[in-house]
Order: structure tokens, then C-alpha cells, then sequence
């Protein structure tokens, strides 16, 4: 949100500032359950947090994404309030709940947290672990632990004991225990990276059913693409402290704002060129460089499963169209089968880079085999030049 959105005073939106009235029918617009505003956060000097700005609705999970150490677990430990930031503020509902001045402690937030070691206490049992964050005593609600142990497929589970667990039951307890004071934000911590590989998508759908159900606002950290995609409504894509891109998962995979970003996400090829009048020139035909200077050195990112491969015809390829562009000649350099998928390797006529293209299931050429690639103009990124990138297949 735009500072100048937020009215006078502390935690003023504009619909609940009685000074700036509401027209008569105008729908009230209501705060976001969670909101950080440009947080900051240095150790020794080094900015680690740099301006995050975050919003979630209720029922809604939203992903920091991002490669380890770009600050995405002190930014969820300031929202916990485990940890002070040097600027920004935290809001929930509306309300100020810290800033560099004012501060609720991290007792009193009503946020739900599940670290990455989501630790059970070992001399409780499972009823007793998932009813810690209850009230004590006679009011306390067994029936609320009951549900939440049943919906989380672990009925029958309340007697026994952590080390009586398989790694899958624990993480499903931690998380009954995360919910069961129905907190109204959740802040998740690569909660699923304890967990054998196999386990995990079954548990991440599990998961993500009851944490619509609750309705509870979720910040989810993780440094998996794959996990990031699987749960969230929208993915904030952080690099270096800072959030580069926010969006839908849809939007973020196909519309990347950087190179980096497309990188991510899956494996990529690079193409190399120059742009003279908004368009590069290269060995696929033109590609529309909109707004880019002249001279300026582009990349054009393409995904290994949009290269599209065609035979040869006596020498030839397939005629160029508007949308796959010209056809570049390519030998086969390798073919191997991923399983889902097949790799396959081109060895470019052109300039005898590497160019790596997947498809589904079995495509096996024999190396040697000449094929024409094209690459699909509404499939592939244009971004002017920044550095290279280990891993990269780069064409020119
Ligand atoms: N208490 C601390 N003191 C000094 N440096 C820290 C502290 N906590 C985190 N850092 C540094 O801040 C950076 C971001 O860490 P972190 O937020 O844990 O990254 P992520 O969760 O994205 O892997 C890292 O370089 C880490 O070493
Ligand atoms: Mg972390």
C-alpha cells in the first residue's frame, strides 16, 4: 500500500478515519489481515531486510520465495516479533502492532508460528502438545484438540508420544498445534523440508485444505519454486532482501521481471543479440525488443519445454511464421529419459552452442540427427544484458 493511501495517525485507513467520510453505498474496504510496511533490517552494517512491504488477506497463502540466506526467515521473525526491525511496521487488522517505537510482544499477536524444526515437546503427548496453546485449566477445550487431531488425519493419535511418530504424523501435529488457538495469522517456515520427498506434495495439499478451512491469513517461507507454486495464491519472489516480483503463480512463471527470475523457476536457454529499432536479430528470426535503446545487448530467455523441434526436409525446416519465428539448424548431442519427461540436447549449427529442449514423456533421437528449433514469441522473455549465470545455455 502507498503511504499516502494510510490517513493520519496511526493505523487510519481511510474507510475507518471518520474524518474522511464515505460516500453514501461505498463499499468499505477493510484492512488487510497482515501488513508489513517497508520493513529494514542491518546486522553488523549489512542490510539484510531491504523495504519489504507485504499484504495478506484472510483464507489467503502467500509465499516468500526466494534462495537461502535473502533474508526470508528475519522477515518472519520480525513479524513474529522474535526479532526488532530498524525501520518499517507490522500491522494486523488495521491495528499497529510494531514499529520502531511501539511494540506488542510477540505473546500477545495472536500469530501462529511453525518453524522449519517444528520441534514437539518430547514429554508430551500428542493431546498435550496440541492443546500447549490453549488456555489452561477447566476451560480448556479438548474437544477444539479432538477436531483439529481429526482433521488432520490423526484421530485415535492423542495418547501417544512424539518419538511414536513417523516424520509425517509430527509435522501434521505441529500444525494442529500452530491452529488449534485459532490464530489469525500463521507464519510457516519451510515447514516441509524435514520431510521425505515422497511424503511431501500429499502433505503440502493436506496442509493447505485445513488452512483454508481455518481461514487463516499464511505467510509461508520457502526456498523451493516447486512448493511456492503448489501453495500459494500469490508468491512474493525475494533476492537479496528485497522483493522483486509479486503475483500469482501463473503470472510470476510466465511473466518474469528479470532473467534471474525466469531462472528460478526452471532450467532456461539464452539467446544473445543487439537491438537495432526495437527488434533483435538473431539465427530464430526477429524478436520485438519494445522501448529497449538501440545497441543495447538483449537476452532472450526461452524454457527447455517451449523450444519447439521440427525434422529436417532434405536440408531444410519448416517455413518461417509470424509465431515460431525463422527455424535454426540443430544436431543432436545427447537424448536422455527423465522419466516424465526427455531431454534432449542441440548442438546449434549457427554457433555450436547448446541449446536444451524437454519434452513430454519419450523422444529419444539418436545424436547426430539433424532437427530445426523455433522458438514461440508469446513463450519467450527479451531482457537487456545483466551478468551471466552459472548454468545457463547461452546462444548468439
Ligand atoms: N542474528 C543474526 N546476526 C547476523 N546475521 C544474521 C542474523 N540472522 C540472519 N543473519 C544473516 O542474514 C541473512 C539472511 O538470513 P535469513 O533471513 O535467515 O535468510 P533465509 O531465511 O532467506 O535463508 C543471512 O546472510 C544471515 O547470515
Ligand atoms: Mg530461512
Amino acid at each position: 500500500m502507498k503511504r499516502d493511501l494510510a490517513g493520519p495517525g496511526r493505523g487510519c485507513y481511510p474507510a475507518l478515519n471518520p474524518i474522511k467520510s464515505l460516500r453514501q453505498g461505498q463499499r468499505v474496504p477493510t484492512p488487510p489481515r497482515l501488513e508489513v510496511r517497508n520493513l529494514i533490517r542491518r546486522f553488523d552494517g549489512r542490510t539484510v531486510v531491504d523495504d519489504v512491504s507485504l499484504a495478506i488477506e484472510p483464507g489467503q497463502v502467500t509465499c516468500l520465495l526466494g534462495p537461502s540466506g535473502c533474508g526470508k526467515s528475519t522477515t518472519l521473525r520480525m513479524i513474529a516479533g522474535v526479532d526488532m526491525q530498524d525501520q518499517g511496521s507490522i500491522w494486523v487488522d488495521g491495528k499497529l502492532i510494531c514499529d520502531t517505537v511501539f511494540r506488542i510482544p510477540p505473546e500477545r499477536r495472536a500469530i501462529g508460528l511453525m518453524f522449519q524444526d517444528f520441534a514437539l515437546f518430547p514429554h508430551l503427548s500428542v493431546a498435550e502438545n496440541v492443546a500447549f496453546g490453549l488456555p489452561k485449566g477447566a476451560t480448556r477445550d479438548m474437544r477444539r484438540v479432538e477436531e483439529l487431531l481429526d482433521r488432520v488425519s490423526l484421530s485415535g493419535f492423542g495418547p501417544k508420544f512424539p518419538h511414536e511418530l513417523s516424520g509425517g504424523e509430527q509435522q501434521r501435529v505441529a500444525l494442529a498445534r500452530a491452529l488449534a488457538p485459532r490464530p489469525r495469522i500463521l507464519l510457516m517456515d519451510e515447514p516441509f523440508s524435514g520431510l521425505d520427498e515422497r511424503l511431501r506434495d500429499g502433505i503440502r495439499d493436506d496442509t493447505l485444505s485445513l488452512l483454508k478451512e481455518e481461514g487463516t491469513a499464511v505467510l509461508l517461507v520457502t526456498h523451493e519454486p516447486h512448493e511456492a507454486m503448489r501453495m500459494a495464491d500469490e508468491i512474493a519472489l525475494m533476492r537479496s532482501g528485497r522483493i522483486v516480483q509479486r503475483g500469482a503463480p501463473y503470472n510470476i512463471y510466465n511473466a518474469p521481471v528479470d532473467r534471474a527470475a525466469a531462472g528460478f523457476f526452471s532450467d532456461i536457454n539464452i539467446l544473445r543479440g543487439e537491438v537495432q529499432g526495437a527488434l533483435t536479430r538473431t539465427a530464430f528470426g526477429e524478436f520485438l525488443a519494445p522501448g529497449v535503446p538501440d545497441g543495447t545487448e538483449v537476452e532472450i530467455v526461452i524454457r527447455p519445454q517451449h523450444i519447439k523441434i521440427d525434422f529436417d526436409r532434405a536440408g531444410r525446416g519448416p517455413n518461417p511464421t509470424a509465431e515460431d519465428g525463422t527455424p535454426a539448424r540443430a544436431t543432436v548431442e545427447r537424448a536422455r529419459f527423465l522419466g516424465r519427461e526427455s531431454l534432449v540436447e542441440f548442438r546449434m549449427s549457427f554457433d555450436n552452442s547448446i541449446l536444451r529442449a524437454t519434452v513430454p514423456a519419450v523422444f529419444l533421437p539418436r545424436p547426430g540427427t539433424v532437427m530445426w528449433l523455433m522458438i514461440r514469441r508469446d513463450r519467450c522473455f527479451v531482457f537487456p544484458v545483466t551478468t551471466p549465470q552459472a548454468g545457463d545455455s547461452v546462444a548468439r
